[in-house]
């Protein structure tokens, strides 16, 4: 690679500036930049793709969908949308201590055990402590090979010479490379020894995942600066003091974005938790007031979800509003429309939101849930335990349509609820059962009316 010109660049989201800066223009941190060798840009494009050629109808592009390996690991193939792609890039992110290098551990016992040669490249850990873990959880296969570096040169060459069917790279923020000053962890470092992995991966075929740390506020140099230049983002959610793990697959080239996985940490690794919606309600107080269960759309799958407020008096000049696993904006404009519309007068309470579980909840259609969960806390009425609550709620107090009412009607049936309040949308016949009354409310007043 030429050496050439030096810059400065952003040590939490890889802005690049000619000179040194105090604050970065895009993310807005304060002394963050770090100078660093810029790589001569390559020829541009991607490895596995051919420039230079004539356009053509799209009816006669050859159809190559690469072949996929099956996980064994159900949980970790839906996320994947439907098994490891041959040829993709994996990016596996999440804060240190929530169990990544467990997870592909397990992931690559299971290939191993199918036969296929795979590579675990660690640079964080020793050959022992792999040892130690790997027995710990079982993981014991010839077929997985275990290597323990940080040079790049040198991964690339093992990688060469073992010719794997799957590489782990453990973690990116370890590898470094000798053509590059800047230090290992540093968006240079990490940009560049991910570039050359997944071009190398590219040409051979052959799958990798990448490991990387972020941090609670999502900063530090490397995954989110990967993003785009692997195929799968997946990221692990909820924090380690919690027992459940949730994967979600922020990007996915191959398959669904926002599908998650959940699973539990044991003494013998991260199990699958096939029923999840059973899983975040085990806990749920029965007749209690500030608590509503809503069945959210996780990807393709619809997942119950328990909604607790808690609504409290407070002397503050400002009350806090805080929120856990839904949006915090969303939940003032929730606040507002509460207080306008339905004369609910929040503005001297403190209102805390949390969805039990450890899930993050971002679609719209949990909206009426923190409605009703608010309501429920700040009237201390309890809602009927039976009842679930889905739609959107706009700011005049109306309640409007959400998408794939039927799966989440049908889950939340499933579960053993018996009333679900929706907003009006043209349903199937079926969905209202014996075992299910659905009724439509359309507005925030109606809601009220019928819950309490
Ligand atoms: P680890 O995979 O090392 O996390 P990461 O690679 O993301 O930094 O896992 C960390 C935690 O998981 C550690 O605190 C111990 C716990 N753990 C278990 O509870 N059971 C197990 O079987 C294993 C292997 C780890
Ligand atoms: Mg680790």
């Amino acid at each position: 690679m030429k050496k050439s010109k030096t810059g400065f660049v952003c040590q939490h989201c890889g802005y690049m500036s000619p000179k040194w800066l105090g604050k970065c223009p895009s993310c807005n941190g304060w002394n963050c930049f770090a100078e660093e060798l810029l790589p001569e840009p390559e020829s541009g494009g991607r490895a596995e793709m051919k420039f230079g050629g004539n356009p053509m109808p799209i009816e006669e592009i050859p159809v190559q969908e690469g072949e996929r390996a099956i996980t064994g690991i159900v949980e970790i193939d839906r996320v994947l949308g439907g098994g490891i792609v041959n040829g993709s890039a994996v990016l596996l992110g999440g804060e240190p201590g929530i169990g990544k290098s467990t997870l592909m551990l397990q992931i690559m016992k299971n290939l191993a055990q199918a036969g296929r040669k795979v590579l675990y490249i660690s640079g964080e850990e020793s050959a022992s402590q792999i040892k130690l873990r790997s027995s710990r959880i079982g993981a014991s296969a010839k077929n997985l090979l275990v290597l323990v570096e940080v040079s790049l040169e040198r991964i690339l060459e093992q990688i060469k010479a073992t010719s794997p069917a799957v590489v782990v790279i453990d973690s990116i923020q370890t590898v470094y490379s000798a053509d590059l000053m800047s230090a290992p962890g540093s968006v240079g470092q990490v940009r560049e020894a991910s570039s050359r992995l997944i071009l190398f991966s590219k040409k051979n075929n052959i799958p990798v995942f990448l490991i990387g740390h972020v941090t609670k506020d999502g900063s530090i140099a490397g995954p989110k600066v990967l993003e785009h230049m692997v195929d799968t983002v997946l990221y692990f959610e909820g924090d380690s003091g919690h027992a459940y793990r949730i994967i979600r697959s922020i990007k996915n080239r191959f398959g669904p974005a926002n599908e998650i996985g959940v699973f539990e940490m044991q003494d013998k690794g991260l199990q699958e938790v096939p029923n999840p919606s059973a899983f975040f309600l085990a806990e749920r107080p029965q007749d209690v007031a500030g608590s509503v269960v809503v069945p959210s759309l996780e990807g393709t799958r619809p997942i119950l979800v328990e909604i607790q407020a808690l609504v409290s008096s407070t002397n503050l000049g400002m009350p806090r509003r805080t929120a856990i696993g839904v949006d915090h904006n969303r939940v003032s404009l929730l606040v507002a429309v509460l207080d306008k519309i339905c004369g609910l007068h929040l503005g001297g309470s403190d209102i805390f939101i949390n969805v039990a579980g450890g899930v993050r909840v971002e679609e719209p259609a949990v909206d009426l849930g923190i409605v009703a969960a608010m309501a429920s806390s700040f009237l201390d009425r309890p809602i009927d335990s039976h009842t679930v609550v889905l739609g959107e709620v706009g700011l005049a107090g109306e309640v409007r349509a959400i998408s794939q009412m039927e799966v989440r009607i049908k889950e939340a049936a499933r579960l053993g609820f018996n009333r679900a309040l929706v907003p009006k949308t043209k349903l199937s016949h079926n969905t209202s059962g014996p075992r299910m009354s659905v009724i439509t409310v359309n507005s925030l007043r109606e809601l009220l009316e019928n819950l309490f």
